[in-house]
């Protein structure tokens, strides 16, 4: 049986053998690229070489890369989808193209002495062709002469066969390998395009031949380049006969800490074992991001925001399998055992997984815990609603006062057999100008750093500028109404007269010298009376829950809010005042931006 280390030694000792120089090791989180938050396939470090640069180590390249997307996270769980994966990769920049490339995947899958995987298990797809690029005749052709029968082979539209790094950049058609995994052996005519259920993708081989510059314009590359990755996860499955990646031996260490955690056998029924396998995923995943060489933690922006929902929602599915003491760590000791051999950074880094995960954890457990109290309260009075829905409103609060996470609530209402009225929870939350929902499901995909992460700043911004104008002004100031924007803060407070030039100077000094001291910014939960108490800022007349968040930022501020902020002020950059006028008797109002 093959095992992801020999399939990842011989996948580059194959490709050694056509002079192929080895390029691994490099990290998750992508080096000057601001448009993604990981590094989503093999060949992303490739881009430059890809567009044209020389790469130091020649025009043949391999390696094995860690890889994260979490465009799929919907879809974690069921048998294919990982948030974490290797690629097995080998690029030809310039050199050779397709038939050469074809002839490899051919003999590295197929040649006893390599993968010896059975041809009659493999098909493959080309590309139909459209305005772009002519239909692949070449590629069809090179298969056929490695013994492809004509019946293995679809040709499909660019949505199937078109690949691009991102909306610009190098691209090109490609040609995907597919394995069997349905019962017994493929009918004469089946492929992709006939049986798309029963054939698993197992590699991809583009011909980046183009550089997409806009939207309209797409130019040819100076050299003909090959980017092939291969999934090792998938691969390892075929190769061991399983149809699951979850079936395979990485994931068997995986499952077992879990089984012996939570006194679960995986296999014992569909809901648990998608709890298993959700746990398996996400903690593998934030495992490699915590020990990455990068050295990333959870937090409420961009990649960290991203880790920290992947181990609050294997926290979440722990409960489900009626955990209730920490045991991330000890999942993840098994994973740091299994990888730490071709990823030793792992190994390095070891003492810092555990206790970010350990810290994460226990954060999200007090999270959970005065959340799924409250909609313990809450639960009898919303199943009299006949529609057996629970109102935006509700599960905003949830959010807001508990940040109590909406996939949450919608899990704890289908288990009840109800469902969550979701638009009416992103109308409030739009109405609230926190965080948007749609924006936080955008930076989950992998994808871009957007608006919402300046709205988190903005909102942190705002406490600032309250405490300092609280500082300048005298106690009289207080909170009349706020407007946040991805462009700017808008804030309104009691306050008699203008603000001097000289009094705003202050202020904006004050505010920046806050962010200059990269205070942290830390919440706990606690009783309205014990918030006051402490010290803490709340708006007069406001109506609160009886437990209420309380956000500080070092020994500057202290407010009842509902969140989310950003974990250290440093990261606001420069503070300026722009405007200040009158909003109606009394109230004056700021609007200021961060630059
Ligand atoms: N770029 C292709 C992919 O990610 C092959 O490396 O699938």
């Amino acid at each position: 049986m093959i095992t992801s280390n020999e399939l990842r030694r011989k996948y580059i000792e194959f490709f050694k053998s056509k002079g192929h120089a080895e390029i691994s090791g490099k990290s998750l989180i992508p080096e000057n690229d601001p448009t993604v938050l990981f590094t989503t396939a093999g060949m992303h470090p490739l881009v430059p070489y890809l567009l044209g640069n020389p790469h130091p180590a020649g025009k043949r390249l391999c390696d094995y890369q860690k890889c994260v997307r979490t465009g799929d996270i919907d879809e974690v769980g069921d048998a294919a989808h990982l948030t974490f994966f290797e690629m097995l990769g080998n690029w030809s920049l310039g050199d050779y193209f397709k038939k050469d490339s074809i002839a490899y995947s051919w003999e590295l899958l197929t040649d006893p002495t390599w993968l010896a995987l059975d041809p009659r298990m493999l098909s493959v797809t080309v590309f139909a062709g459209d305005d772009n690029a002519p239909r692949d005749e070449d590629s069809a052709g090179f298969w056929k002469d490695v013994g492809v029968p004509e019946g293995r082979i679809a040709y499909l539209p660019a949505s199937d066969n078109w690949w691009a790094a991102g909306p610009t950049g190098p691209c090109g058609p490609d040609t995907e390998i597919f394995y069997w995994v349905g019962t017994g052996f493929p009918p004469a005519l089946s492929n992709k395009g006939t049986d798309p259920k029963n054939w698993m993708e197992i590699w991809n081989n583009v011909f980046m031949e183009y550089n997409r510059v806009d939207e309209k314009t797409l130019v040819r590359l100076p050299a003909q380049n090959v980017d092939t990755g291969m999934g090792l996860e998938r691969t390892v499955a075929v190769l061991q006969g399983k149809t699951s990646v979850y079936q395979t031996e990485a994931f068997a260490a995986i499952l077992e800490a879990i089984g012996e955690v939570s006194g679960k056998v995986y296999g014992e029924g569909p809901g648990l074992d998608h709890s298993f396998r959700i746990i398996a995923d996400h903690v593998r995943s934030a495992t490699m991001i915590l020990g990455d060489s990068k050295g990333l933690s959870p937090s409420n922006v961009g990649a960290g925001y991203v880790l920290r929902r992947l181990i609050r929602r294997a926290v979440r599915h722990g409960r489900k399998l009626g955990i209730e003491a920490p045991f991330l760590p000890s999942v993840a000791a098994a994973v740091v055992d299994i990888y730490q051999g071709p990823y030793p950074e792992l190994a390095g880094n070891r003492a810092r997984v555990m206790e970010e995960l350990a810290a994460e954890e226990a954060k999200f457990s007090e999270t959970l815990k005065a959340g799924e109290h409250e909609w313990q309260k809450l639960l009898p009075n919303l199943q009299k609603n006949p529609q057996k829905t629970v109102p935006g409103r509700v599960a905003f609060r949830l959010y807001d006062t508990y940040g109590f996470p909406i996939e949450m609530t919608e899990e704890l209402a289908t288990e009840a057999g109800m469902k969550v009225d979701k638009e009416g929870f992103d109308a409030e939350f739009k109405k609230h100008q926190e965080l948007s929902r749609a924006g936080s499901e955008q930076l989950f995909k992998g994808g871009m750093a957007d608006h919402s992460d300046v709205s988190t700043a903005y909102h942190t911004a705002t406490h600032l500028l309250q405490q300092a104008l609280t500082i300048v002004l005298g106690d009289h100031v207080a909170q009349k109404g706020s407007n946040i924007t991805s462009e700017r803060l808008r804030f309104d407070f009691a306050h008699p007269a203008p603000v001097t030039k000289e009094e705003l100077e202050k202020v904006e000094a004050i505010v920046n010298e806050q962010i200059k001291r990269d205070l942290p910014v830390t919440m706990a939960v606690m009783k309205l009376e014990d918030a006051r108490a402490a010290g803490a800022r709340a708006l007069f007349g406001e109506k609160y829950e009886e437990s209420v968040k309380v956000y500080t930022m070092g020994d500057f501020s202290k407010e009842v809010c509902g969140g989310p902020h950003v974990e250290r002020t440093g990261v606001l950059g420069k503070f300026r005042i722009q405007k200040e006028q009158s909003s109606s008797s009394g109230v004056r109002r700021i609007y200021a931006v961060l630059e």
